[in-house]
């Protein structure tokens, strides 16, 4: 069956123009004017933008996390994740030491199949170097289609690896063609810091940014870059949250490092002082890396309109605030880290970022969209709206205004981060590879819809 998208503004990482858009299938087929319906299911989007399908590139559903699980799994989160505009994530899978890598990703299959409502693929954690798993790697890079590989710095004890394992990890992946992510904090230094707060009887939540300074993300973020350049390899910045570490990235690329770096909402429009919320509140606003002082947010929008920052994620990783952050009270290193994002993160960016002017419309697909495809080895497939490429569209009313609420919203949490803000544009309907998930606001996907994703190796931008 075909559909003929008519009188919408297609928009791409390059370009914005009025055409219709034919769809046979899961694919676009043709892009143009007076295209022939030939008995297509025609779709009006007067008035309306056809942007590419969202793609988070950073995600933890159904993650055991912080002694408890987050709140959202496959089928829950990427059923939000539509309704936002993402028709495309990529989860991490994580893994432990002692474990074959084949055992983790087929846990992390198990989560996903048939639960998955839009397409998505796993970035893999590195929790440790040894020669076995460097051996693995290339069934995982070359067969398994897992292009991406994490290190956490920070998170001692629990994730957290060495400098060694990192440095093996980025010699592998030049090697393979994969590209290394880290979460790029001290965690050693935050470790100490820790416990002289506890110590010192400072248990409430605003001690979670006070133990973990910017400091101690600049350092790590120029440790890493430091070692990639050593091992000539390729590395990408998780949420990026400080200048200290928009820094270290922009000085890497001016040197011409293959280092890019994201960032994501809570950095872009909160700032440390939610973190002193009363009545234990302030736990909702608990993330690693913190949220920091409110001028950091125009460095980071800076950062993203000269290309500093190449990407925003949402860092999906729901907690309930009853029941599991609370689980932080009288102890803030007890509180679950991370928050809701996957429903809000496209629309927080369209909102604050193209229609306030700090970037383009067409950055606003490259950031939200084009640039995770290219980096995470599925472009042209995902991130544009081109003849040939699957049909992940979002229909977007610009002129439509919301207001964000937990009442409304379809995580599976009961607190949203951005309660009450008011955002322009709103999401009307999203098609994943020709097929509607959301259809006039209304959920018409299924469960087990969404495919897992073999992605390429890795290609500079
Ligand atoms: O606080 C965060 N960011 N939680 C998710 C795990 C991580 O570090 O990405
Ligand atoms: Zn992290
Ligand atoms: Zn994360």
């Amino acid at each position: 069956m075909k559909k003929l998208i008519q009188n919408g503004t297609v928009v791409t990482a390059a370009d914005t123009y009025q055409a219709d858009v034919l769809i046979e299938g899961e694919r676009v087929i043709a892009i143009g004017h007076n295209l022939d319906a030939g008995g297509a299911e025609v779709i009006d989007a007067s008035g309306c933008y056809l942007f590419p399908g969202g793609i988070d590139p950073h995600t933890h559903l159904d993650m055991p996390f912080g002694g408890t699980t987050t709140a959202d799994d496959f089928e829950t989160g990427t059923r939000a994740a539509a309704f936002g505009g993402t028709t495309t994530i990529v989860d991490f899978c994580l893994t432990s030491k002692g474990q074959t890598l084949s055992d983790a990703i087929k846990t992390w299959h198990g989560k996903a199949d048939n639960k998955a409502v839009i397409d998505y693929g796993f970035h893999l954690m590195i929790a440790e170097a040894n020669d076995s798993v460097l051996e693995q790697l290339e069934q995982v890079v070359s067969e398994e289609g897992i292009t991406s590989l994490k290190v956490f710095m920070a998170y001692k004890n629990v994730f957290q690896a060495d400098d060694e394992t990192l440095f093996k990890t980025l010699i592998r992946a030049k090697e393979l063609g994969a590209l290394v992510q880290v979460h790029a904090e001290n965690g050693d230094v935050i470790d100490y810091l820790i416990k002289q707060a506890l110590d010192n009887g400072n248990t409430d939540p605003i001690y979670h940014a006070h133990t973990r300074p910017p400091v101690a993300e600049g350092e790590a973020t120029g440790r890493a870059i430091a070692l990639t350049a050593l091992a000539d390899s390729q590395l990408y910045v998780v949420h990026v949250s400080c200048a200290e570490a928009v820094q270290r990235i922009a000085e890497a690329r001016e040197r011409g490092l293959n280092v890019y770096g994201e960032t994501c909402p809570q950095y872009l429009a909160l700032d440390i002082s939610y973190l002193e919320k009363p009545d234990f509140e302030g736990a909702k606003y608990v993330w690693s890396p913190p949220l920091r002082e409110k001028w950091n947010q125009d460095v980071l929008w800076s950062a993203l309109k000269n290309g500093i920052l190449q990407t925003v994620g949402s860092d999906q990783c729901s907690f309930n605030f009853e029941g599991q952050k609370d689980l932080g009270k009288g102890d803030f290193t007890k509180i679950p880290n991370g928050g809701p994002l996957i429903e809000d993160r496209f629309s927080i960016l369209y909102s604050e970022g193209a229609h306030k002017g700090r970037i383009s419309l067409n950055q606003f697909v490259d950031i939200t969209s084009t640039k995770s495809a290219k980096l995470f080895g599925m472009f042209p497939k995902k991130g544009t709206i081109a003849v040939g490429s699957d049909a992940d569209i979002v229909i977007f009313n610009p002129n439509a205004t919301r207001t964000i609420s937990a009442k409304t919203h379809h995580m599976n949490v009961d607190y949203n981060p951005f309660e009450g803000m008011e955002v322009n544009g709103e999401v009307i309907s999203v098609l994943s590879r020709g097929n509607f998930v959301v259809r006039e606001q209304e959920y018409v996907g299924a469960a087990g819809n969404g495919r897992f994703i073999r992605r390429n190796k890795f290609q500079r931008p």
